[in-house]
C-alpha cells in the first residue's frame, strides 16, 4: 500500500493514480482534505482512502501512517511529494523560508523517521522523495525554493546510502516544469516570481503530471535513485559538474537574459 502527500493534485495526484493502475492500494494525503477526496472518490472501489492534514506535522503523520495501516494493511511505499514553491530572494519573510524547509525538507525527515524502523525490521520499504531538477541545478527567483530542494535531495542521498543495504529502496524525482497549480502560482509572486516562472518554462518542456508519474513508475522498478522525466538534466548536471566556474557564469547570463 501507498501514502502520497499533496496527493490532491497535480503531480502527487498522478502518481497516486498510476500507482493505483499498477495494483496498489492508495492513501492519499493533502491539506487541502476536498481534493484528496476527489483523487480517491476516482478510484476503485475500497482501493484508496483520503486524509486531510498538513505533511510536515509529525503528529499528522503519525495518524496518517496508522489510518493507512489500519484500512490497507502494512505501507510498503511512501511518496513524499507536497511540496511548495514561494518567490523570492534576501527579501523573502522568514515565513516564507519556514514553510519551505518545513514541507519541502523536514516533512521527509519526519516520515522517515516513522517508517524507516518499521521497513528495517520487515526488509522491505520504498521512500519516494519528490525534489525538484532545482535540488541539481538552482532555481531562478527563489532562494527558499532552490536550498530547500537541494536538502531535500541531500537527505534522499543519506537515506539511500544509508539504508539502501537493507533493502529499502530510495528514489528522489528531478523534474524541470510540470503542468501544475504550483508552476502557475509561481507567476503571481512579483519580479521574482515571473522570473521563477520564465527559468521553468524556457528551460525545457513543461510536462504533464501524468508523464512524471510515469517515469516514477519506471524508476521505481528500475531500482534507479535519481528519476529524472526531463532526461536534459542529467546533462545539465554533468555540465555543473565538470565546468562549476563556467556553469554559474551560464546562469548569470541566462537569468539576465530573462530579465530582459
Ligand atoms: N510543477 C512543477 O513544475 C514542479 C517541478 C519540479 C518539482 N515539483 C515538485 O513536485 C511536488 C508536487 O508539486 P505540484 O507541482 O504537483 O504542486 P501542486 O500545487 O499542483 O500540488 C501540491 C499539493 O500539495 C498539497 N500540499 C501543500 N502543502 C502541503 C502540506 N503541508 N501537507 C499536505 N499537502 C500539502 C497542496 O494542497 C496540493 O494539493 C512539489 O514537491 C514540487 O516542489 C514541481
Amino acid at each position: 500500500m501507498a501514502v502520497i502527500t499533496g496527493g490532491g493534485k497535480g503531480i502527487g495526484a498522478a502518481i497516486a493514480r498510476a500507482l493505483s493502475r499498477e495494483g496498489s492500494k492508495v492513501v492519499i494525503a493533502d491539506l487541502d482534505a476536498e481534493a484528496a477526496a476527489q483523487v480517491a472518490a476516482e478510484l476503485p472501489q475500497n482501493t484508496a482512502m483520503a486524509v486531510g492534514g498538513d505533511a510536515s506535522d509529525s503528529a499528522f503523520l503519525q495518524h496518517l501512517l496508522d489510518s493507512a495501516e489500519r484500512e490497507f494493511g502494512a505501507v510498503t511505499t511512501f511518496v513524499a511529494n507536497a511540496g511548495v514553491i514561494g518567490a523570492g530572494g534576501l527579501d523573502a519573510p522568514e515565513q516564507m523560508w519556514d514553510l519551505a524547509f518545513d514541507v519541502n525538507v523536514r516533512a521527509h525527515v519526519r516520515a522517515a523517521q516513522l517508517l524507516m524502523p518499521r521497513w528495517v525490521e520487515r526488509g522491505e520499504g520504498t521512500f519516494v522523495s519528490v525534489a525538484s531538477a532545482a535540488g541539481l541545478l538552482t532555481q531562478l527567483g527563489s532562494a527558499p525554493y532552490s536550498v530547500t530542494k537541494h536538502a531535500a535531495l541531500a537527505f534522499a542521498e543519506w537515506l539511500a546510502v544509508t539504508y539502501g543495504a537493507r533493502g529499502i529502496g530510495v528514489h528522489c524525482v528531478c523534474p524541470m516544469g510540470v503542468n501544475t497549480e504550483l508552476l502557475h502560482n509561481a507567476q503571481s509572486g512579483g519580479a521574482d516570481g515571473e522570473l521563477a516562472y520564465r527559468a521553468v518554462t524556457t528551460a525545457g518542456a513543461v510536462l504533464d503530471p501524468a508523464e512524471v508519474a510515469d517515469a516514477v513508475i519506471h524508476g521505481i522498478r528500475d531500482g534507479r535513485f535519481l528519476i529524472l522525466p526531463h532526461p536534459e538534466v542529467l546533462d545539465m548536471f554533468q555540465g555543473k559538474a565538470a565546468g562549476y566556474e563556467r556553469w554559474i557564469g551560464g546562469m548569470r547570463w541566462y537569468q539576465q537574459k530573462l530579465q530582459g
